[in-house]
């Protein structure tokens, strides 16, 4: 099964000039879905995974789908001040300004063998500051996987010395 069909190229969202990547055709077909979570897993079969990381909003679908077929736990990093109890935060840059990421400070123990997901890896700001916050708190970086990369962004240099994996590339 190809699985570029099931993402849709949308013209000028969110702004003009910009070819966004639309990844619900792909959650709206349950075969799609499948195919992309086993691709996902094969990466990931001899490793030993304590726990999935789903990054706020796209990497959640995912991110909770991995940690379901790995029989782990899920940990929601999210943005700013949605997390109830005692967080740490990792900022990033964006275009204009800088947003952030946060995690509760007992989502992981040292030494967890942690799992990544995000749906695209564009510039790697997101992912950097998720792997900054797990460092932080001891976690062991297992894999850093995407539905997506775009690799004209460069992300991956930002991301120097992880072991990345994405299921489709642009
Ligand atoms: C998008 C996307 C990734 C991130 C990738 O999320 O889902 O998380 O940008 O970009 P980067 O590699 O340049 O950092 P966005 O912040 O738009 O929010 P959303 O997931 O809530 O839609
Ligand atoms: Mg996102």
């Amino acid at each position: 099964m190809s699985l570029e069909k099931y993402i849709r190229e949308v013209q000028d969202f969110p702004k003009e000039g910009i070819g966004f990547k639309d990844i619900t055709p792909l959650l709206l077909n349950s075969n799609a879905r499948n195919e992309c979570l086993t691709i996902l897993l094969s990466a990931v079969k001899d490793k030993k995974i304590d726990k999935v990381i789903g990054v706020e909003s796209r990497g959640f679908f995912f991110g909770i789908l991995l940690a379901e077929a790995l029989n782990v736990g899920f940990i929601p990093v999210r943005k700013p001040k949605k997390l109830p109890y005692e967080t740490i935060s990792a900022s990033y840059d964006l275009e204009y300004g800088s947003d952030s990421l946060e995690i509760h400070i007992d989502a992981i123990q040292k030494g967890d063998k942690v799992l990544i997901h995000d749906d695209v890896l564009a510039t790697g700001g997101t992912a950097k500051a998720v792997c900054e916050l797990v460092e932080r708190l001891g976690g062991e970086i297992v894999q850093v996987n995407f539905l997506m990369e775009l690799s004209f962004l460069n992300g991956r240099q930002k991301l120097d010395g992880k072991e990345l994996f994405t299921a489709l590339t642009y």
